[in-house]
């Protein structure tokens, strides 16, 4: 190359640096590889050292290592299975390899105790991200086996120390603060709201503090691992802005549309603020609102740093005129609409209910049945309607790609129909979505309330390519 024309690159270069546009490197030969150990591990839950609960982690640590990969990106996770009983990762969000997705009967077969598994896949979307068993997950989520995947931008927008990730989760304990274990598969959780705990922990730790300094920007990524907990927020208490819903970042930054805001299992949301004055993160869905994270602001009121601005996300919109319509009927458990229910193949009547543990059904079947809920040419647009005909709400959660809400129950969502994987659905709702299927392989549409999903509320489409 014409050394004048590198040297004029290099200038550039360097010019852009001085603005604070450093780049990071997307090259393989910086492609982040992990190692990821499933293992019992005995651990507090609660301020006392002493009193463990039964835990299962990631490399022994609650949550599971914090794995970060910039936008484009291949990521390589070993794992290794140190359970007692099967698992799998799922990388919640992450528009993947449909191989690498983690779905065991689907797209893997479950990884044996003593058995690994290598992870690789390629991370498209900067954002909030995060990764958790998917086997027996109403137990193995709810025992540890979670961790945050934070997938950076191409070019730094914020240093690593303004950059914070919550990662949100309740557990049931018994009243001497240890993990309930003895209520795993509790009929009445599987048929009402699913698993909720009394005790809720932030990056593992029952009261969390972060030292924040005055004046700078900071970015909060809050990720709700509950099994079953609807998460209520009030971000407008300390003045933040939502950038982010679920990985994918807004068009703009906005202000909370209303107070406050759900955050469900498995979703994600993503803050900016500058911070001002100490404050406290409430969660507001009990009759009292409950403190659970704090933030110090120390140093002066001075600093004068310029707002941070995101790269909004860039997916393909769905086109409607042409899209695939598809209607889910969402059915069963406690105080719901019953219909005929299939399972196996089989109508399940009276006691077998009880006994199968099938306590939902989509479209008149529990779980995964043989057929896929629709088959789509890779690039169609699928426009998805559901309806909830139970009693509760839900999260659901639609693998390997993104959507927008339309409409819930017929009204317009007037909130700039942001991009998700899981949305919330109330009882008796109507909830539109839509999507392009661009993404070839096998994927599951499930409840992320885990006993919801054991219990029934599982299917799958497939796109071929
Ligand atoms: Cu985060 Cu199929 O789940
Ligand atoms: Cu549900």
């Amino acid at each position: 190359m014409n050394s004048a024309i590198s040297r004029r690159v290099f200038l550039i270069g360097s010019a852009a640096g001085a603005l604070n546009f450093r780049s990071r490197s997307a090259s393989s030969a910086s492609a982040p590889a992990f190692e990821l150990v499933a293992r019992e591990v005995d651990r507090s839950l609660v301020a006392d050292p002493a009193v463990r609960s039964p835990t299962w982690l990631y490399n022994g640590s609650l949550p599971g290592p914090l794995l970060r990969a910039v936008k484009g990106q291949v990521v390589t996770v070993r794992f290794k299975n140190e359970l007692s009983q099967p698992t799998s990762i799922h990388w919640h969000g992450i528009r993947l390899d449909n191989a690498m997705d983690g779905v065991p009967g689907l797209t893997q077969d479950p990884v044996q105790p003593g058995s690994s598994f290598e992870y690789r896949f390629q991370v498209p979307d900067a954002g909030t991200f995060w990764y958790h068993a998917h086997e027996q997950s109403w137990e193995q989520v709810a025992r540890g086996l979670y961790g945050a995947l934070i997938v950076d931008e191409e070019q730094v927008v914020l240093p690593p120390e303004q950059d914070i990730s919550l990662v949100v989760d309740d557990w049931r304990l018994n009243s001497e603060g240890v993990l309930d274990t003895r209520s795993f598969g509790a009929l009445s959780d599987w048929s009402h709201g699913g698993r909720m705990g009394n005790w809720l922990t932030v990056n593992g730790e029952p009261e969390k503090v972060f030292e924040l300094q005055r004046g700078k920007w900071y970015r909060l990524r809050l990720i709700n691992t509950c099994n079953a907990r609807i998460l209520a927020l009030d971000p407008t208490r300390f003045r933040a802005q939502i950038i982010a819903y679920d990985g994918q970042t807004l068009a703009e930054p906005a202000e909370a549309p209303y107070a406050p805001l759900l955050l469900g299992p498995a979703q994600r949301m993503d803050l900016l603020f500058q911070a001002q004055d100490e404050f406290e993160l409430e969660e507001l869905s009990g009759p009292q609102p409950f403190p659970f994270v704090r933030f110090h602001v120390g140093g002066e009121a001075n600093v004068a740093t310029r707002r941070p601005e995101f790269v909004p996300a860039d997916l393909p919109d769905p086109v409607l005129d042409d899209a695939l319509q598809v209607r889910l009927e969402m059915a069963g458990g406690a105080m719901g609409k019953q219909v005929e229910m299939r399972y196996n193949g089989e109508v399940l009547e009276g006691e077998e209910v009880i006994e199968a543990r099938q306590f939902w059904s989509f479209n008149g079947v529990a779980n995964l049945a043989e057929a896929p809920l629709f088959t789509a040419q890779r690039g169609r647009s699928i426009s998805l309607t559901i309806v909830n005909e139970t009693a509760f709400p839900h999260a659901m959660h639609l693998h390997g790609h993104h959507f927008r809400v339309l409409s819930r129950s017929e009204a317009s969502v007037d909130d700039g129909k942001p991009w998700r994987d899981t949305f919330l659905i109330g009882p008796s709702q109507t909830t539109h979505i839509a999507f392009v299927a661009d993404n070839p392989g096998r994927w599951l549409l499930h409840c992320h309330m885990l006993e919801h999903a054991a219990a029934g509320m599982n299917t799958w489409f497939e796109v071929t390519a």
